[in-house]
């Protein structure tokens, strides 16, 4: 793979930066299994040095005018954006999804510094009538401080931007542990915020196997004010046990299991086509994507048929090429997890509509399976697949869907096609998620909250309410007036 954005080292304080370890680690094409890179691995105790080196830049940064850090940003958003082509072929061959997936997901990327870089002008505080003589009650808003962000390997590019471009406007320093699958579009992020005039130390990413003890050190740090993790529920936790002992502010996105209810009065050819959008997108491997389908008895089979004559149009294959739909799963193990829900749900009655195991182009690649009959109590149904597969279950009555919908750990997306005015607004207050979309199968944007509740996660990215989640508060009482 040539690019001239392509590196192969941390980047910290402004350097591109060998671990003396002289390690290095594979960072592998998940379409065809071979070697795209040897990044260094880094040890776990020259992290600290990047978080010296956030540090070292808080000062400064978080005293430019916010007009400054905007131009700055402004700059970064622009190469991001002039290099799209050039940053999606990186991440289609780190990460699998099909280049057109790939060139969204960078201009996607690019709107959190865009949108954060103009945003980071209007943290207003406040002046508040006080209650007490001759006093005056100011609210300040001020960075957080160092911030350690740990990003996953299904959207390798935005879901750095979207913490990081939030971390920055805010005035915050930061650094990044992107996932060792996908360090590229990482480290290319980090060679533009260079070349568009970040000061040294201001972003500094570090690529490492070791998650476990890179993660600790972040976590353990004292210098550290936030940490910020996208992925597993179950690391989540780690993560935020961790960060107990320093009491450090935390966000996470975690886990989804999220539900898509079609109810009888839906378009069902709009109800179909977002299905698709919206289950087998990056071959299923997002956390907001379709885990469960709910569709009415009165429907079922209309819809079953017509979602199975979709299927079996996607073209599964290495997301470079013209046409594909679907890529490879990340690794080996994606494909075990997504085969032993399949097998788990036909052992206890589901049946097989389309697809079901293994495409025959070897390697991760899994054909866009569709199961009918699918049960409250099979693994389909309680955990997140990550995979191309739709489980559909056969509804009767609003409540019981309900029920059914919310009977999970998790709470972060969910969906539903319905028409009715009343029905509409009854579901969606029923639904216990940080995100509802009616209608309609995407809803990530960088002017609106993402973020889960429950088991899902702490916290909201992109909006305004994600530039919260950087600010401390001051209240300032000025007494002694006059
Ligand atoms: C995710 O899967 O974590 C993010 C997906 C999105 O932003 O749409």
């Amino acid at each position: 793979m040539s690019s001239k954005y392509l590196r192969d080292s941390s980047y910290i304080d402004g350097k591109w930066f060998n671990s003396k370890s002289n390690r290095y680690f594979d960072v592998l094409n998940p379409a065809t299994g071979t070697i795209l890179s040897r990044v260094n691995d880094i040890e776990p105790t020259d992290v600290e040095l990047a978080i010296q080196a956030a540090e070292r830049a808080f000062p400064s940064w978080s005293k430019m005018t916010s007009k400054e850090r905007a131009s700055i940003m402004r700059r970064f958003y622009e190469l991001i954006i002039e290099n799209a082509d050039e940053l999606a072929a990186i991440l289609t061959q780190e990460q699998g999804k099909p280049l057109s997936e790939a060139k969204t997901e960078i201009i996607y990327g690019a709107s959190f510094i865009e949108w954060f870089s103009e945003e980071g002008k209007r943290l207003y505080g406040d002046i508040i009538p006080s209650p007490i003589a001759n006093s005056k009650i100011i609210v300040e808003k001020s960075p957080v401080g160092v911030c350690a962000f740990i990003t996953p390997w299904n959207f390798p590019s935005a879901m750095i931007t979207r913490k990081i471009g939030a971390a920055m406007a805010a005035g915050c320093t930061c650094v990044v542990k992107p996932a060792h699958e996908t360090p590229l579009s990482a480290l290319a992020l980090a060679a533009l915020a260079e070349e568009a005039g970040v000061p040294k130390g201001v972003l500094n990413i570090v690529t490492g196997t070791d998650s476990h003890n890179i993660g600790r050190v972040l976590c353990d740090s004292e210098i550290v004010r936030k940490v910020s993790f996208t992925g597993s529920t179950d690391v989540g936790k780690i993560l935020y046990r961790q960060c107990a002992a320093t009491v450090k502010k935390i966000s996470l996105e975690l886990g989804g299991n999220a539900p898509f209810i079609v109810f009888p009065d839906a378009d069902l050819d709009a109800a179909v086509s977002g299905a698709i959008i919206c289950k087998y997108r990056n071959a299923g491997q997002t956390c907001v994507c379709a885990n469960r389908f709910y569709i009415h008895e009165d429907v079922y089979d209309k819809f079953a048929s017509k979602l199975a004559d979709k299927v079996r149009k996607l073209k599964v294959g290495d997301g470079l090429d013209k046409g594909v739909d679907i890529g490879p799963l990340i690794t080996p193990d994606a494909l075990e997890k997504v085969r032993s829900h399949i097998n788990d749900a036909l052992g206890q009655g589901a049946k097989l509509i389309e697809g079901g195991d293994t495409h025959d182009l070897g390697g991760s690649y899994f054909k866009p399976t569709i199961l009918g009959n699918a049960m409250e109590g099979m693994l389909i149904a309680k955990e997140e697949t990550f995979g191309p597969v739709a489980p559909l279950f056969k509804f009767k009555d609003i409540d019981d869907v309900l029920r059914q919908a919310n009977n999970t750990q998790f709470g972060l997306a969910a969906y539903f096609y319905a028409k009715d005015l009343a029905l509409i607004n009854k579901v969606y207050n029923g639904l216990e998620y940080g995100m509802v979309a009616v209608n309609t199968p995407i809803l990530s944007t960088e002017v609106a909250p993402f973020g889960g509740v429950k088991e899902s996660g702490i916290g909201r990215e992109g909006s305004k309410y994600g530039l919260d989640d950087f600010i401390e508060l001051k209240y300032v009482l000025l007494g002694g007036l006059e």
